[in-house]
Formats: structure tokens, sequence, C-alpha cells
């Protein structure tokens, strides 16, 4: 293997060392024997940064940008949550922000300085009667040099100085003395968060112009407690962030639109179901695009395990029969997308208790009938929505099967997938799409699945 001294990088070598020996958890030697090894193997192992599967350096959504130029003050409080900060950092990084890192004295009792520092490639501001950092009012300058502050995670004790215009540390002076937008994504154990002092809280800053991401329900940090109080995932607070940051034109504002996403389940009893690979990315993606060109959007999902888009409601359901039945109780919309991979039968009569394997008797017969066509059944309803739009997953004769779809379905396009396995689209992160209507049949390049969201939502505002 080749070899190669990190004394002898220059600076700025040596700092993109460190940056991606940070973002990949290993040491800067180790990040070095990587590259060599990535070398020696070939150009595609080395773009991995991993040590097993190669997996891209950054996602397919970074690569777009989104927030290049963008400044954007970190603010990190003391809650467990501050773990997922190190990776709010690298996602906003990765999509070209610039994040200057702020730590309160409870923040640096869970990660270290020196993390969040190696992570953002920046100093880190912990200290308001700071020497050096106070020598031209280095608060004052923090507050008012960005384009944005986050808070992430937001403690209830810091939201509780800011809802009360406190200022006796760093991070709530600065937030005292800002001018600019601020993002807050809360974290707490439940009974924190339902406590009337911070519902007091909450509401005072919801009237001070603080906007808010999450907290989300679900299992906390904490062994054993669950509830509503956890931090917003990452990528839930970057889309927040770019949301606040877009002034892009939203040709869709005052449209309103469905879209579902995911696969369904078809119980056959109560523990098991009849289901699909759909991961919900395409939808979910379309969502979050329909609703960043100013769409009301209500998603529609079946089970699914990546984060909600940000900006969309979301109404989770279980089976073909419940997706219809949101769908429908969603009207009247604009705009209807219907990209879930929803099961086309389903068991006749799903058992009321578990069914027994029983001796000798072989597998017990599942007798299967047809689930409502959702698609066909709002592309012909009296309140259809002005566009249409359905997908067809196909693993053979995609176009004139889509073709074949379009007009018994009464969709105004269909978008038409190739998911053979082979092609690695199902629950993938890329998307070979072509787009069949009464004009004819587009042909799209291989896209990252939030790329294809963005050109066909783009299209969709065409028809307004
Ligand atoms: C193990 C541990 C976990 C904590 N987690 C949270 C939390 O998730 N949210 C919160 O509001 N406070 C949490 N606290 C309490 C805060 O750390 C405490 O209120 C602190 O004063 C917050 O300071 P800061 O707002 O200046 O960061 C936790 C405390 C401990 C010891």
């Amino acid at each position: 293997m080749a070899s190669l001294t990190i004394r002898n990088l220059d600076e700025s070598a040596k700092q993109m060392l460190r940056e991606r020996a940070a973002r990949n958890g290993r040491s800067m030697e180790e990040e070095m024997r990587s590259i060599l090894a990535g070398l020696e193997a070939g150009p595609d192992t080395l773009a991995s940064g991993s040590r097993t599967a190669p997996v891209p350096l950054a996602p397919s959504a970074a690569e777009r940008q989104t927030l290049a130029g963008k400044r954007i003050l970190l603010i990190i409080s003391g809650g467990i949550a501050a773990y997922k900060s190190l990776d709010l950092i690298r996602r906003l990084r990765e999509r070209g922000a610039q994040v200057r890192p702020l730590m309160t004295a409870a923040a640096q009792e869970f990660v270290t300085p020196l993390a969040v520092g190696a992570l953002a490639a920046d100093h880190v501001y912990t200290d308001l009667f700071s020497r050096e950092d106070e020598q031209d009012v280095g608060h004052i300058r923090l507050a008012r040099d960005c384009d944005l502050i986050c808070v992430a995670p937001a403690t209830a004790d810091l939201m509780a100085k800011m809802a009360n215009g406190m200022a006796n540390d760093l991070a709530s002076t600065v937030l005292l003395a800002t001018t600019q937008p601020v993002l807050i994504a809360p974290a707490m154990n439940p009974a924190m968060w339902a406590h009337k002092a911070t519902r007091r809280n909450v509401e005072t800053l919801g009237r001070d112009g603080i906007h808010f991401i999450g907290p989300m329900a679900g299992e906390m940090a904490e062994s054993g407690e669950a509830g509503k109080g956890r931090m917003a995932e990452p990528l839930q607070i970057v889309a927040g962030i770019e949301a606040l940051l877009d002034n892009s034109p939203r040709p869709l504002a005052g449209r309103r639109a469905i879209v579902t996403s995911g696969p369904t389940h078809e119980p056959i009893d109560p523990v098991r179901y009849i289901a699909n690979r759909s991961s919900g990315k395409q939808g979910h993606a379309i969502a979050g695009a329909l609703a960043r060109l100013g769409a009301e959007v209500t998603l529609v999902s079946g089970p699914v395990t990546i984060a909600d888009p940000a900006g969309v409601t979301v109404i989770r359901v279980e089976s073909a029969a419940n997706m219809l039945e949101a769908v429908t109780a969603a009207l009247p919309a604009d705009i209807a997308v219907f990209v879930a991979a929803v099961a086309d039968w389903r068991v006749a009569t799903s058992a009321a208790n578990k069914i027994k394997k029983k001796e000798g008797e072989g597998p017990a017969p599942l007798q299967l009938m047809e689930n409502p066509d959702i698609l066909k059944t709002i592309g012909h309803h009296a309140d259809r929505p002005h566009l249409v739009v359905g997908f067809a997953a196909e693993t053979a004769d995609v176009v004139s099967n889509a073709q074949a779809k379009l007009a018994r379905k009464g969709a105004d396009f269909i978008v038409a997938n190739d998911v053979s396995p082979a092609t690695g689209i199902m629950g993938g992160d890329r998307n070979r799409v072509r787009i069949v209507s009464k004009d004819g049949v587009e042909d799209w390049p291989d896209l990252s699945k939030g790329e294809v969201a963005d050109r066909l939502a783009a299209r969709i505002a065409e028809a307004f």
C-alpha cells in the first residue's frame, strides 16, 4: 500500500482531511489509510468514505446545495439530544451552509466543543465574558452576522429564558440581541414539555415570532420514557431551515395537493400482513417539493420508517381501504399525486385471532380479493382534482402498461418506472422515470428521488 505522511500535507489538505475524518468518525491517520486503500481499490471505493459499503459521502439532496452561502448560527443547549446536533452540522454543511456553533455550559456536558468545532470547521463560542471573542462586542456580532439562528436542541430552560427576555449567558444574550429569524427544535422529557410553565413559554415564543420544529412524539433517549418531547430529526430541521430561508417563487401558493406514499399493509390476522418493498422516499420527496412551491400538502402515508417532509400535514394509514378513506376525506384538492405502492389485493376476511399452524393440515388457505383502486376512484370522482398524476411501478412493458393505465384510470399523466430488483429503484435513492401523457412519452435521465420530485413539482406547477 502506498504511504503518505500527514505532517507533509499543506494546511488546506490537512483541514480537508480533518473534516472528512470527523465526518466518518475516524482519526486522521485512519482516514488517510482509508483514502490510500481507496486509491488502490479504484475511484468508486474512494468516494465512499465508508469502512464497508460504498455509500456516497453526501446524499443526493445535498448535491443541490440548497443552503449555499447561508450562515447559520447553531445554538446547542444542554439536553441529551445534543448528540444529534453533530449530525445536523454535517447535514447543513453538506448543503453548502456555513455553521457557526455556540454551546451553553450544559451542552458541553453532553457533547464536546472539540467534536462540534471539528464538524463545523469553525470556532465554538461558549463564553459571554470571553476576552478574545468580546474584543469587538462578539455577542452582538454573533447575533447579527448570520442569516438564521437555529437552537437545537432547545431545552426547557433556554426556552424559559427566551420567553422572559433573560440574557445571563452567551446563548440567551445572543437570542435577545438578534433581529434574524430564529428556529428552535425543542427536546425534553414529555412531562417537561406538557408542564404549564413550558406551555406558557411556547405560547409566548410563538407570539414573539419564534419558529418551532417539533418536538415529535415517540420513544425518548431515556430508557422507558415515551411521549411528545423528542427532538425533530436533523433532516427535518434542515428542511425547516431551508423553508425559512427560501424566498424563491411559490407558483403553487393557494393550491391544495394530496400525495400518497409508501406501501400498504393488508392484514392476514392481528400479527401478519401482506406488504411490499416501497420505502416512501419518492412520495415523501414529492410532497416536500410541492410544499416548497407553496402548495398546502396532505401526505397520506402507508407505514414507512423515513422522516416526515417539512411543511406538510401527514396522515398515517395502514391498508389500501384506510388510504382511500383518508384521500377522499382530504378532498377537495387541486392536485393529487398517487405515488403509494398500494396492494392490489387483500385477504378477503382477516382472522380475528392469530392463525395457528395445525399439525398435518398444511398451510392455511388465503383467499384474496381486489382492493379499491385509489387512482381510478379519484380520477373519476365528482370532486376530481384539476390535475391527477398516477405512478406505475412495472417490471415489464413499462411504457405500454402506463399508456393503458392513463386512459383506464382517468389520470392526466402517469409517472412510469421500472422497479425490477436489478434497477434498485424500490427502496433506493435514485429513480429513472418516464412521463406518459396523451401528448407522448418523456424519458427523464437517471436522477435522485429528490430531483425527480423537484422536476415533477415544477411540471405540475405548469398546469396552473
Ligand atoms: C442527563 C440529563 C439530561 C437532560 N436532558 C434534558 C433535555 O433533554 N431537555 C431539557 O430541557 N433539559 C434537559 N436536562 C436539564 C438541562 O441540562 C438543564 O435544565 C440545564 O440547566 C440546561 O441548561 P441550558 O439551557 O443552558 O443548556 C437534562 C439534564 C441531565 C442531567
